[in-house]
C-alpha cells in the first residue's frame, strides 16, 4: 500500500496521456499533427515553460464534450488513487476551452461528474480550482469569473497559471478581490520562472493562501523567513522543474534545503502526462535522487493534508493524517 497523500498542484489538462489524446481526436474528428503516440511522446522535450505550454494548449483541442472531460478526470483519479492519493485539488483552465468554443458549463459538468463519483469509485476526495491564464487580459479573467457564477457550488477556489514572466500578480488584483468576495479560496503560481517579487505580490496584493511552485523564493532570504513564519505552503513540482529546465537535474533540486529551512513544502506532479510521472512516481524519484528518508517522506505527506482545503471536513483531514502517522514503510519501500 502506497503512502497516503494529497495532490494540491495538478492541471487536469496536463493529465492527457497520448493514448487518450488520440482516442478523443478520433472521437471528435480532430486531426493531430503527430503520426502516432510515439511521435507525440518524442515532442515532449521542452526548453522552458512556454515551449511546454505551446504543446499543452494544442493538444487540449481534442477535448470537446462533457464526456471527454469526464473521461480525462476519471483516468487521472484512477491513476492517482493507485499511487496513494486520497485527496486531490484539481486545476482547470476554462479560458483555454472557451477560446475554442467549448462552454465553461460543459467543462465543469464533465469534470464535476468524475469528481462527484471519485470518493466512492477511487477513495479520493476532491476540490476544483479554476485558474486564470495570466497571459490573457485582466478583463478576460473577470469575464471568466462572471461566467463561472452558476457553477460556484462546485468550485472551491481560483488560481493563476500559464506564462509567468511579464504577467505579475498585480495584473489580477481586481479579479482576486472579486473571487474572495464570492467566498473562493485563493492560490497562484509564482516564482516558477518569475522573480521572488511575484511571490510577494501574490501574498500581498492577491491574498493567496498557498504559492504554487515558489521555487525562486530561495533568492530572497527575507521572503523565505516570511514564508516560514506565516506557514505559507508551497506546492513544489520537482519533475516539472527538471523538464521545464528551472533545475538542471533532480539531484540538484533544493527540496531538502527548503525543508531544512522550515518551509511548508508539498510535492506534486503539475502535468504528469508531460513530465514523466504521477505524484507517487514523483515521491519515488525525489526519494532516490535526493536521498530523502522515511521521516522526510512522511513529513511531505503530512504537509499535503495540512495545506489542503479540507477545512470544511476536519474529520477527514484528521483521519488521513492519522493514516500517514501510522504508515509502515515496511521492508519494501513503496515510494
Ligand atoms: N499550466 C499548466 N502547467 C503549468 C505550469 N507548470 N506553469 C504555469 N502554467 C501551467
Ligand atoms: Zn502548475
Amino acid at each position: 500500500m502506497p503512502l497516503p497523500k494529497a495532490e494540491l498542484h495538478l492541471h487536469i489538462e496536463g493529465t492527457l496521456e497520448p493514448e487518450l489524446a488520440f482516442e478523443l481526436a478520433r472521437r471528435n474528428g480532430v486531426r493531430l499533427p503527430f503520426a502516432d503516440t510515439e511521435a507525440l511522446r518524442r515532442a515532449y522535450l521542452f526548453e522552458d515553460l512556454q515551449s511546454f505550454l505551446d504543446l499543452y494548449y494544442e493538444l487540449m483541442g481534442v477535448l470537446h464534450t462533457a464526456d471527454d472531460f469526464h473521461d480525462l478526470a476519471d483516468a487521472y483519479l484512477a491513476r492517482a488513487a493507485a499511487q496513494g492519493v486520497r485527496h486531490a485539488e484539481i486545476f482547470f483552465d476554462p479560458q483555454a476551452h472557451t477560446a475554442r468554443g467549448v462552454a465553461i458549463g460543459t467543462v465543469v459538468e464533465g469534470l464535476g461528474r468524475a469528481l462527484d463519483a471519485a470518493e466512492e469509485r477511487h477513495g479520493v476526495s476532491t476540490r476544483l480550482i479554476m485558474c486564470f491564464l495570466r497571459d490573457q487580459s485582466a478583463e478576460s479573467a473577470l469575464a471568466t469569473l462572471e461566467s463561472a457564477r452558476p457553477y460556484l457550488d462546485r468550485i472551491t477556489g481560483v488560481g493563476l497559471d500559464s506564462a509567468e514572466v511579464g504577467h505579475p500578480p498585480s495584473k489580477f488584483r481586481e479579479v482576486y478581490e472579486a473571487a474572495g468576495a464570492l467566498g473562493l479560496r485563493k492560490v497562484a503560481h509564482a516564482g516558477e520562472e518569475g522573480p521572488p517579487s511575484y511571490i510577494v505580490e501574490a501574498l500581498d496584493l492577491l491574498g493567496v493562501e498557498r504559492i504554487d511552485h515558489g521555487l525562486r523564493c530561495l533568492e530572497d532570504s527575507a521572503l523565505v523567513d516570511r514564508l516560514v513564519r506565516e506557514r505559507i505552503p508551497l506546492t513544489l513540482c520537482p519533475l516539472s522543474n527538471v523538464r521545464l529546465r528551472a533545475i538542471d537535474i533532480l539531484e540538484e533540486h533544493p527540496l531538502p534545503a527548503m525543508m531544512d529551512a522550515g518551509l511548508l513544502c508539498t510535492v506534486n506532479s503539475d502535468d504528469p502526462a508531460y513530465f514523466g510521472g504521477y505524484v507517487g512516481d514523483t515521491f519515488h524519484a525525489v526519494r532516490e535522487a535526493l536521498g530523502l528518508g522515511e521521516e522526510r517522506l512522511r513529513e511531505l505527506a503530512r504537509n499535503s493534508f495540512l495545506a489542503s482545503f479540507l477545512d470544511d471536513d476536519e474529520e477527514r483531514r484528521a483521519r488521513l493524517l492519522a493514516e500517514v502517522d501510522a504508515y509502515d514503510f515496511g521492508a519494501e519501500p513503496q515510494e
